[in-house]
């Protein structure tokens, strides 16, 4: 398959339009990838731009192409230990069967990972206990097997890594992702880091680690922006399952800047107040553009509430931890 051909691997009953663009960008890093030249996509962009779940249709190819796809997401409560994704990573990639051999898998380092992932410790009772993790050497250490471990894991079986919502990432995390992508440009390896540019303000740990990051050679950003009209007017069809009037998609792409989750939940409000029917699309009074006269900059706290409630419902349908 070239980096141009459609995804052969559609998740039933999820819609999903254009972002053609973005998709061949990323199938282009996936085919390097899966050709021994590895690399970091960082998926920027606010809020509902559509960054998982253009990363989880990424995911859904790279998977169809045989490569095996780890994903590593945020914690939303307090108090997740530092190096979270990581350690959601290995965990899951030891528990789909790598690690018969435990201990020469990460070799002198193994008692570093198990202080990211204990169960290790567990499986291999005599693993001394190492220094801690907070001082340069023992962070060297656990840095260097970690590569080394996810570069051995890709020469057997090609592996694409999703870290989401790095913002909300530990600096710790946004360092072993900096040391992993100045190694991996000769692996098997594809990581997808998705991450809301607008949250990255000066003092923030990412603010920190990305332009360094970015400088490195393996690295590439993809910025997403809004849907454009037509994908907008798609995606309401695709919605609605009938044909919308120009009208009402032209307002609606207007007041949500093509930002798919706020397409949704304006479709949800225009459903409540009877712009909109609940089977199909029903004129029942000239469409108007949706509810608020504000900008929509404006209105960003009932729209981040809105989207803790959807982001709820989409790791359960995900399944996430
Ligand atoms: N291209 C698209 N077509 C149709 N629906 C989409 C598209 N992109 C995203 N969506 C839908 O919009 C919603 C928001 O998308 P998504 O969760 O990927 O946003 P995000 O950028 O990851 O947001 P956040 O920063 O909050 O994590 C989801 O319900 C998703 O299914
Ligand atoms: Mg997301």
């Amino acid at each position: 398959m070239t980096p141009e051909e459609p995804s052969p691997a559609e998740p039933p009953g999820r819609i999903f339009v254009g972002r053609k663009l973005e998709l061949g960008e990323l199938r282009v890093g996936l085919h390097r990838a899966l050709a021994g030249r590895g690399g970091v996509i960082l998926v920027a962009g606010e809020p509902g731009i559509g960054k998982s779940e253009l990363a989880d249709r990424l995911g859904n190819e790279a998977a169809s192409r045989g490569a095996e796809v780890l994903w590593g997401r945020s914690w939303e409560g307090e108090g997740a230990p530092p190096y979270w994704r990581w350690a959601q990573i290995i965990r899951a990639h030891l528990e789909a069967g790598a690690g018969a051999d435990l201990a020469s898998l990460f070799g002198v380092a193994t008692p570093y990972v198990a202080q990211i992932v204990p169960e290790l410790r567990d499986r291999l009772p005599d693993l001394p206990v190492p220094p801690p993790l907070d001082s340069e050497q023992a962070r060297f250490r656990l840095f260097d097997a970690i590569t080394t471990y996810l570069k051995r894991a890709a020469e057997i079986r090609s592996l694409v890594l999703i870290l989401d919502d790095l913002h909300w990432a530990d600096k710790p995390s946004l360092l072993l992702l900096r040391f992993l992508a100045r190694e991996m440009g000769a692996s098997r390896l594809l990581v997808v880091a998705t991450y809301r540019d607008v949250e990255v303000s000066r003092g923030h740990p990412l603010a920190e680690v990305l332009p360094s990051l970015r400088q490195e050679r393996t690295v590439e950003r993809l910025l997403l922006r809004g849907l454009p009209e037509e994908d907008v007017r798609a995606m309401l069809v695709a919605l609605r399952g009938e044909n919308v009037p120009e009208t009402l998609a032209r307002a609606i792409s207007h007041e949500t800047e093509g930002n798919p989750f706020f397409v949704q939940e304006i479709v949800r409000h225009l459903v409540d107040e009877g712009v909109l029917g609940g089977e199909g699309v029903q004129r029942t009074r000239d469409p108007q553009p949706p509810a608020s006269p504000q900008p929509r900059r404006d209105r960003c706290t009932p729209f981040e509430r809105s989207r803790s409630r959807a982001a709820a419902g989409r790791r359960s349908s995900r399944g996430a931890s």
